[in-house]
């Protein structure tokens, strides 16, 4: 098991290696009362039989980005109160991104705050979505606009859950895991260079997964509520979440941030200066690992789009560029010629 601290507004861990059934185990010990959420997509790889876990303790919530709706966030609070979960008493998540940030977010409202742990069980899920305490649910205003920095007690991240995966979903956390060697850790380039495919990455998964927390957790430790620093892993992101929106969400969102990539790389080597080659090999590790690259959506609906994203002041564009890998920055309006530029590169 390796272990890496995560500082935000108060300390905690990223435990990668566990069993999930162990931790939980002592999650439960710890609390009089303990609800879980996990989605019914997992029920066949969650056996809570060996738990003393009551049916009321486990809300079981639909799969994907419908579980985080005020609905649901409504019903599980409703649950809540029927348990009458105390201060003291605790939410676990167990499952992918979408769970992990409503479990955190119910925990955050819920008497204004209690512990919660998270349990991810999807690749995306253990790099990005459970560390660094956003959490939040969906609203007819947008994704991801009603939430609160509620960071976990504890991160607790079984690597067996990974073999649930597809490829697809597998992948999609690449996009991820890729982002965070450009913006800072180019061992993990390193790595997925030799890796000759999607099989040999799973192969890698625990390492791969250990690099990107270190990342994830460095970033969070210096600005925890994205006052800037911390903006540097929505690299790819800006042009990704447009063409996720645009797809109607049937794009993974790390398949939509793969094609975010591409155009970013093509953004900085005409803002930044970033090298022919640090270019090239964006396209090379996405492709590699069967991530789109390209988009049929046109320029004009993408920056209809990226004119909106939570990242644009006053109506200027920004976007996190790199002038070296590991060396992002901060790219504020860039002309039309250069955000078209980066657009013919992602262009089918
Ligand atoms: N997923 C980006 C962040 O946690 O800030």
């Amino acid at each position: 098991m390796k272990s890496i601290e995560v500082k935000a507004e108060r300390s905690y861990s990223v435990e990668i290696g566990i069993a999930w059934r162990d931790r939980l185990r002592e999650i439960l010990g710890n609390h009089n009362r303990v609800l879980v959420i996990a989605p019914t997509s997992l029920s066949h790889f969650l056996d809570f039989s060996t738990l003393n876990l009551s049916d009321e303790g486990i809300f079981w919530v639909p799969d994907g980005e419908d579980q985080k709706s005020s609905a649901v966030a409504e019903a599980i609070w409703q649950r809540c109160g029927e348990m009458n979960l105390q201060r003291s008493d605790a939410i676990v998540g167990i499952g992918g991104g979408a769970t992990t940030d409503l479990a955190g977010f119910v925990a955050a409202t819920w008497l204004r705050g209690i512990e919660w742990y998270a349990f991810p069980t999807s690749l995306a899920g253990m790099v990005d979505a459970s560390v660094g305490g956003k959490t939040g649910i969906n609203t007819a205003a947008g994704k991801n606009l009603v939430g609160a920095f509620h960071s976990p007690s504890l991160v607790a991240i079984d690597l067996d859950f990974l073999k649930s995966l597809s490829d697809r979903d597998f992948a999609a956390g690449l996009a991820e895991v890729i982002k965070c060697g450009f913006i800072s850790d180019a061992s993990i380039l390193e790595l997925l260079k030799e890796t000759t495919d999607i099989q040999a990455a799973r192969a890698h998964a625990a390492i791969l997964v250990e690099k990107s927390v270190a990342v994830k957790a460095r970033v969070v430790g210096t600005d925890f509520k994205e006052s800037k620093a911390r903006e540097v892993l929505n690299y790819g992101h800006t042009a990704g979440h447009a063409i996720e929106k645009l797809s109607g969400y049937s794009l993974r969102h790390g398949e939509a941030v793969s094609i975010g990539l591409i155009f970013a790389a093509h953004l900085s080597r005409n803002v930044c200066g970033l090298g022919d080659d640090e270019v090239s090999l964006h396209g090379e590790l996405l492709a590699k690992f069967g991530l789109p690259t390209t988009t049929r959506y046109s320029l004009d609906e993408i920056v209809v789009l990226m004119a909106g994203d939570k990242k644009a002041r006053s109506g200027e564009m920004r976007f996190i560029g790199l002038s070296t890998i590991g060396t992002p920055a901060w790219i504020e309006n860039p002309t039309s010629d250069a955000i078209r530029f980066a657009y013919e590169s992602i262009s089918k």
